[in-house]
């Protein structure tokens, strides 16, 4: 039996084992149009990997010199349906996957015949990297932003700005810096987390596989290598179990499994699990990949479930763990980019396809466009194609939703038009429905593109509902003159991040802000008090505070947190708290010899007499920032210099006022 998956927006594609094996696997998506190159760039990336046998490579050579090409035509990899079209030549294109030694690929969107947004909507939202192309001749136009604002609305952890055709601009360096500069400047708007540049020519190969001798000012990495290395799977949520059912499987009596994809999560066999919508309880009684048995399922994963009791479960159903239910509504709010000709009909239904289910809805508020090039929102009627816009969408029958921001599979949606059975528009779920009546005009503010803002509904025990006072942060930032951050200083023991955060917190207080410090030797004398030193631990200490660290944002505070935090991944969940611009990531940097040498509480001394185990830098690591807000060097500045930069950073963001006198 072989299991046959659709994800939501994709087209159906056979499931390998191979494709499993998620850890070293890479999903990304291209954006540009096809002028930029990206079915060269594929195509070279696909031909230089030797990623397509002999006989495709004799095929698309034959296809180049019927064309009387000189060089053979990369893109007619990934274009092959183009080129079949023409030329009535066949070529293979079921180009989703290549690997080199070192990782598995997938792309996750289709060749450049079809339109772009559209296929970076679909294919985004598993996607861990989105390569932005930008014609080195062209510069950054309206579309290269609108990639980069998609990427970030859809939470695409990296992004990767590829500088294509250098060749035709004489591999000039000026050219790719001034790219690099207006590119940044954009970006400095949206909330992307990670963003890199790399200049190449994908159609000479420079810089893609090979490192180009025709770019000897650039010493960074070649598009291959940032592929291969960039860091996958902490974004991945593995917490909230969700099984959107696929299909019933019965090959005979007494076998009766319910096949799906694992949209988040993970699941045992033994746990107890609901169904949705019946609110049915049972257990897991086992789990299999295609014949055989497996002990645990996780996000990603292709899976059979077998259950204990006999209950009526269809396609479209979703099945979680009891403790751990998503968010039910028939009102939600949500951002669209429209992706039809046939522009949103105000007054139309649409068929709402969310996971495997499928409910009628309709738009019961289109509340306004945004404009990419400017930020601004605008009043609108309707969305034409390639426009975004939030909406206020009503269905037939409730969803069961998460927040895009927690779960980007349960979090999406797309709209189908009932009568031609288009995809017509991609969606994200911000959460219930709200009233934005008031937001019409001004600039957006990257909290509120969408998905990123907690409107406080996720409801992660069994009833507990979150109380929304009727005191907003925003009503508290308006009386304080300043908006609430949370500043998270993470370092080496010793490197000064307390001394630097009573400093901010001091001067801020001067200045009439609200601020208020976390630090972490203090924590762990009550709230945390019960905690030691174990990469566990750790964890609990982190995500204990960046809870408490949220509490006092929403208060309107901001909140200094002055912790070791050692592991990335704790440092990025207190981020994913909050919204993106308003978590600033300070590496308080400085060398471990120099903190042995301050050794300011002696323990450093004790660490190495081997009376404190697991210290971090002696005995268990220490995991420095890759891409932080900011970075202050302890070793060279003094704590004053490097407490004014941070104001300085915060006047920057516009979290607080530029003082006038
Ligand atoms: S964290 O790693 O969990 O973020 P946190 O910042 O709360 O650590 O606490 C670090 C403080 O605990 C250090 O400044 C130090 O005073 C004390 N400490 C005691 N044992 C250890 C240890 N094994 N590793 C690091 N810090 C320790």
């Amino acid at each position: 039996m072989s299991v046959q998956l659709r994800e939501m927006n994709e087209p159906v594609v056979e499931t390998t084992p191979e494709s499993l094996e998620s850890i070293d696997l890479l999903r990304f998506t291209t954006a540009g149009s096809v002028d930029d190159g990206k079915s060269t760039l594929i195509g070279r990336l696909l031909y230089d990997t030797k990623s397509i046998f002999e006989d495709q490579y004799a095929a698309i050579e034959r296809a180049s010199e019927l064309r009387g090409d000189e060089t053979i035509d990369l893109a007619l990899l990934t274009d092959g349906l183009r080129a079949e079209r023409e030329q009535k030549i066949t070529i293979d294109v079921a180009y989703r996957y290549f690997a080199t030694p070192k990782r598995k690929f997938i792309i996750a969107d289709t060749p450049g015949h079809i339109q772009y947004t559209r296929n970076m909507v679909t294919g985004a939202s598993s996607a861990e990297a989105a390569i932005v192309l930008i014609d080195a001749r062209k510069g950054v136009l309206t579309q290269s932003k609108r990639h980069g604002f998609l990427a970030s609305l859809l939470q695409i952890p990296h992004i990767l700005v590829a500088i294509n055709k250098m060749d035709l601009v004489d591999f000039d360096e000026d050219v790719y810096e001034r790219i690099v500069e207006d590119y940044t400047e954009f970006a400095a708007k949206l909330s992307v987390h990670a963003i890199d540049y790399i200049p190449l020519s994908a159609l000479k190969g420079d810089n893609v596989v090979e490192k180009s001798s025709n770019m000897p000012w650039y010493d960074g990495q070649t598009l291959l290598h940032y592929l291969e290395n960039v860091n996958v799977g902490a974004n991945r949520n593995m917490v909230d179990f969700r099984f959107p059912v696929q299909y019933v499987v019965r090959p005979n009596q007494d076998f009766r499994g319910f096949a799906g994809q694992v949209a988040s999560g993970r699941i045992v066999p033994g746990e107890e699990v609901v169904v949705l919508p019946s609110g049915k309880r049972t257990r897991v009684k086992a789990l299999h990949f295609f014949k055989e048995e497996i002990a645990e399922a996780v996000s990603g994963d292709a899976a059979i479930m077998t259950l204990e009791d006999e209950i009526d479960i269809s396609r479209g159903d979703m099945i979680v763990r009891t403790h751990n239910l998503p968010q039910k509504s028939d009102k939600v709010d949500a951002i669209v980019c429209w992706m039809s000709e046939t522009p949103l009909n105000p007054d139309g239904n649409y068929w709402v396809q969310h996971t495997t289910r499928r409910v009628q809805g309709y738009i019961s508020e289109l509340n306004y466009k945004i404009d990419v090039d400017t930020m601004h929102r605008e009043a609108a009627e309707t969305l034409q194609l390639n426009e975004i816009g939030r909406i206020q969408l009503t269905t037939a029958r409730p969803l069961f939703y998460d927040r895009y921001q927690l779960n980007r599979a349960t979090g999406s949606f797309i709209l189908i038009d009932p009568y031609s059975n288009n995809t017509v528009a991609a969606g994200i779920i911000r959460g219930k429905s709200r009233r934005v009546a008031d937001l019409v005009t001004g600039e957006i503010d990257s909290t509120e593109i969408g998905i990123a803002e907690s409107d406080g509904d996720t409801q992660r025990s069994t009833n507990v509902v979150w109380e929304q006072g009727d005191v907003t942060r925003h009503m508290r930032e308006e009386r304080n003159g300043h908006k609430a951050a949370v500043l998270w200083l993470t370092g080496l023991s010793g490197s000064g991040k307390s001394t630097v955060a009573r400093l901010v917190e001091r001067r801020l207080f001067d200045l009439g802000f609200q601020a208020q410090l976390l630090d972490g030797d203090n924590l762990r004398h009550g709230l945390n008090g019960d905690l030691g030193f174990s990469a566990e631990a750790r964890q609990e200490n982190i995500r204990r505070t960046a809870e408490v660290a949220k509490l006092s944002f929403t208060h309107g505070n901001i909140v200094l947190c002055s912790f070791i935090s050692p592991f990335q991944r704790d440092r990025d969940f207190a981020r994913s708290l909050l919204p993106p611009n308003r978590f600033v990531e300070i590496f308080v940097q400085c060398d471990l010899e120099v903190c042995k040498r301050r050794d300011p509480k002696g323990l450093y001394e004790r660490a190495l007499r081997g009376e404190i185990k697991e210290f971090t830098g002696v005995s268990s690591p220490y995991e420095a920032p890759q891409h932080p807000e900011l970075r202050i060097d302890s070793a060279h500045n003094t704590p004053e210099v490097n407490a004014q930069l941070i104001v300085d950073y915060l006047i920057a963001q516009g979290i607080i006022p530029r003082q006038t006198g």
